[in-house]
């Protein structure tokens, strides 16, 4: 049985790499990951993501492509008709919800981080940051502090920033698969590359890059494992471990429905494996790259690798008031990154509104306005974990922003992993996953695959979870 995706179809496979690539690479590639490999000591925490990439989310990014594909609908609509015909409890449609929650929760935040990019646009073309130039150098650590927090202590500026962004956002869901989704994804992706080339090309002169290479390689599992070490104390913890799981499954958009639904508008015949190793591999690239341009630049300026969400708002301004042109990469820069974080939130919201139009009950620009609007809503919890309620930490010591971006990327999209691990590995018949993977039950590929997806993912997501919460401690 085939069904078609009421909302369009990709026009070429490749038109389905750089959306989903699009998803992927944002801001957790370039603000996310190198302030967490900064927080948990470096080179352990990256080879932890890296494993897990490649042992539990591979693996996962498959099958979640292949459920949307198999589905062609929103993913609470896809789970729906999946659990049917693969005869399991209606339950499972909860898989789909939860996704659409988690993206309502992160966009809800990311947005608001979004804004910080967009404010940043303004900063650098008026070149605020060439006054470095002229510093001793123990000056400039305090000016680029001083810019960022007089940013993130105003809830008036960050309101409207985020406003701004969220409105972009919903303006370009509204236009479609094809009008709105896909000619943003076209140009911006390949843009973004080559400006973090030049931007490496600036790292490799700073009298600092092994250091900062030598940070993200070298593996110290103790950084990682005792994140909580100070002079009094250290005390084990799984953190770490839970934090880079987490990283990785929100780096790669999975666990949320955005992969799910963007599958299902895939064509038939499209190869499922050889799309995703693309889009795997583009975002691994893209954040080993933030992090061996931002690192470096850390060390050079006596600044603080733990430093936390700022980063990289308070290094990659340093490079470019210091290096030739910086005026120009740094406003591109910020565009780019404004740009790639809009390509990843409309996958944020996509799987919602494509829900709500399968209602029937909404236009596709109706359902955009409506999610945009409680979207906007939730995120001003983050904007005030920023300045007025920033004491304000009901749960584990951590602020509102700081809980929902735990609460999804660590608890929430590992997961939905893990269940859609179950489903397509243990429930789903093997002919019917096979023949929407468009590969032979028998080929050497799939059978790895099958294994990993079997026995490995949800077998790694155990662990760490259970390591989390103290069992092995
Ligand atoms: N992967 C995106 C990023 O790295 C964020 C995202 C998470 C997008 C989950 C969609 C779903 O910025």
């Amino acid at each position: 049985m085939s069904r078609i995706s009421i909302h369009g179809e990709w026009s070429s496979r490749m038109a389905f790499i750089l959306a989903a690539t699009g998803s992927a690479v944002g801001l957790g590639n370039i603000w996310k990951f190198p302030y967490m490999a900064g927080q948990y000591g470096g080179g352990a925490f990256v080879i932890t993501y890296l494993l897990c990439v490649i042992i539990i989310c591979l693996p996962v990014m498959m099958a979640e492509v292949m459920l949307g594909k198999r589905g062609k609908s929103s993913p609470i609509n896809s789970m729906q008709h999946l659990a049917e015909e693969t005869k399991q409890s209606k339950l499972w449609v909860l898989l789909g919800w939860s996704g659409a929650i988690a993206g309502f929760l992160i966009l809800s935040y990311y947005s608001v981080i979004a804004g910080w990019a967009l404010a940043y646009v303004p900063e650098l073309a008026s070149g605020t940051f060439s006054a470095v130039k002229n510093m001793p150098s123990t000056e400039i650590a305090p000016f680029v502090d001083s810019i960022f927090n007089s940013l993130v202590e105003n809830p008036v500026k960050l309101i409207s920033w985020h406003t701004g962004f969220i409105i972009i956002t919903m303006i370009m869901v509204a236009g479609g698969v094809k009008g709105g989704l896909e000619r943003a994804v076209t140009f911006m992706m390949p843009a973004l590359f080559i400006v973090l080339l030049v931007l490496v090309g600036y790292a490799m002169s700073t009298p600092d890059f092994m250091q900062g290479f030598h940070f993200m390689f070298n593996i110290n599992f103790e950084n990682l494992l005792y994140p909580n070490c100070n002079e009094q104390a250290c005390e084990l913890s799984g953190d770490g471990l839970l934090a880079a799981m987490g990283q990785a499954f929100f780096s790669l958009s999975l666990g949320m429905g955005s992969i799910m639904v963007y599958g299902a508008y895939l064509p038939k015949d499209a190869s499922v494996s050889k799309v995703t190793t693309a889009v795997v591999f583009a975002d691994t690239s893209v954040a080993i790259l933030a992090g061996l341009i931002i690192f470096p630049i850390v060390f050079s300026n006596g600044l603080e690798p733990g430093a936390g969400v700022g980063l990289v708002f308070k290094t990659l301004p340093i490079a470019f008031g210091q290096m030739p042109f910086g005026t120009l990469f740094g406003t591109l820069f910020f565009v780019l990154l404004v740009l790639a974080a809009l390509s990843s939130s409309i996958s944020l919201i996509e799987p919602v509104v494509a829900w709500l139009v399968e209602t029937g009950k909404f236009t596709r620009i109706t359902a955009s306005i409506l999610s945009g609007m409680v979207v906007w809503l939730v995120g001003l919890t983050t904007v005030f974990s920023f300045n007025i309620w920033s004491e304000f930490k009901p749960l584990g010591g951590l602020n509102l922003f700081e809980l929902i971006d735990y609460l999804t990327s660590n608890i929430m999209l590992p997961l939905s992993g893990l269940l859609i691990a179950i489903f397509v590995g243990w429930l789903m018949k093997k002919t019917i996953v096979a023949e929407e993977l468009n590969s032979s039950s028998f080929s050497f590929g799939y059978r790895i695959w099958y294994f990993l997806l079997r026995y490995i993912t949800p077998f790694g997501v155990s662990i760490v979870f259970l390591n989390a919460i103290g069992v092995f401690s």
